[in-house]
């Protein structure tokens, strides 16, 4: 029996290792891994191989990047010849970007079995590339592993079957917690003891030359009254050197992107993350540190209903606020929502290994 496992971006990366630590405990599944190469910087990607201590991906298809049908349509053709060589009982894909869409496009034509883990998140918001990566990959997988009852609802309104429906839990949430003791202070020359924690990546911040504008400003205000670091995504990169708003001080401190090690050790130790990504709004939520999400939605509501998460949406005035009431003393207080208790990968590897054997 064979599991094909798919990753390709650096999110998903730390939803991967659990479940590939999970299944090695049944000796009757095999394993093999691809690598779309979707992200291919050694920061972006070879250090969490490392620091996660995932095994050598048996594929690596080096997309790289393009537009997203560039990239999309290249994941699928590189993919095929894969799959049919192959011929997985199982292919899991992770999360919602353009190597989980288009890997299970392939799967699901050739009559492979698609399981998606970390099912059934919505936004709903179109708009957004990760969206329609999660509705699709949604409407062609055969078995659903999802991070908590709202993604649960999300999909029976859909129209999935429930009885291929499985909450398992928060899967980065397993990768956090075996790798808490091991967190690393990065080296980061000025760093202060009290610091904020920014990363901005999403096209809707970063794109959009008057918005990236407006956050830099405010980032710099609000630098006078607390350190930022800020670990710079490749493409924040490139939009802040077009815009020609790249430039360092004391008070505001750009690194490369960093490894999960460090990345955690920040997390944990700051006052307060201001954020567009996904997982770090979870992150937060577990690590019960107060995150600003410069977003209008988020697909992950549980982290704002009973979270430390707040949506600031693209109001640059309001995130001043909120920074403000923070150091003031007041920042939003929140819970551990259910099941993010690090067994998630060990729940799907006993239900994967239900499925396929029998
Ligand atoms: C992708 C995911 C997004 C996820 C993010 C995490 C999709 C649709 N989006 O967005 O959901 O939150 O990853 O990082 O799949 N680049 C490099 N080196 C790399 C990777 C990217 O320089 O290793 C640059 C390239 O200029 C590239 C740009 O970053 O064009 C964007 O990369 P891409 O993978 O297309 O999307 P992300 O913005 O990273």
């Amino acid at each position: 029996m064979k599991i094909l496992h798919v990753v390709g971006a650096r999110p998903n990366f730390m939803k991967a290792a659990p479940v590939l630590r999970a299944l090695f405990r049944y000796p009757e599944l095999q394993q093999k891994l691809v690598h779309t190469g979707q992200h291919y910087d050694s920061t972006m990607s070879e250090v969490f191989f490392d620091q996660l201590a995932m095994p050598k991906p048996d594929y690596n298809l080096e997309v790289g990047s393009g537009s997203h049908a560039w990239q999309t349509a290249e994941i699928m053709t590189r993919f095929e010849p894969v799959i049919l060589e192959e011929k997985p009982d199982l292919l899991l894909v992770y999360g919602d970007v353009n190597s989980s869409i288009g890997t299970a496009l392939v799967a699901a034509k050739l009559g492979r079995r698609v399981a998606h883990v970390e099912a059934g998140l919505r936004s709903w918001d179109r708009s957004m590339p990760e969206e329609i990566n999660r509705v699709l990959t949604d409407q062609i997988s055969d078995l659903f592993f999802t991070p908590s009852r709202d993604a649960d609802a999300n999909l029976k309104r859909e129209g999935i079957n429930p009885q291929n429906i499985f909450c398992v839990g928060n899967l980065m949430i397993d990768t956090l917690l075996r790798l808490m003791p091991k967190a690393q202070q990065p080296r980061i020359a000025g760093q202060q003891n009290k610091f904020l924690l920014v990363t901005l990546h999403r096209p809707s911040n970063v794109d959009d030359p008057h918005m990236l504008t407006q956050l830099w400003d405010t980032l710099n205000r609000i630098s006078k009254n607390i350190q930022i670091i800020f670990p710079v995504h490749p493409r924040t990169r490139q939009r802040l050197s077009d815009c020609g708003l790249f430039g360092t001080n004391s008070h505001l401190l750009l690194t490369q992107p960093l490894g999960y090690l460090q990345f955690l050790w920040l997390q944990i130790n700051a006052t307060a993350v201001v954020t567009d990504s996904g997982g770090i709004q979870e992150e937060t939520t577990y690590l019960q540190i107060p995150c600003l999400t410069m977003r209008q939605n988020t697909e992950r509501p549980i982290t704002v209903e009973i979270g430390t998460n707040i949506l600031v949406g693209r109001d640059t005035k309001r995130l001043e606020k909120e920074v403000g009431k923070i150091l003031s003393g007041f920042a939003k207080k929140g819970q551990v929502p259910p099941l993010w208790d690090g067994k998630a990968g060990e729940r799907v590897a006993e239900i994967v290994q239900h499925i396929v054997v029998t």
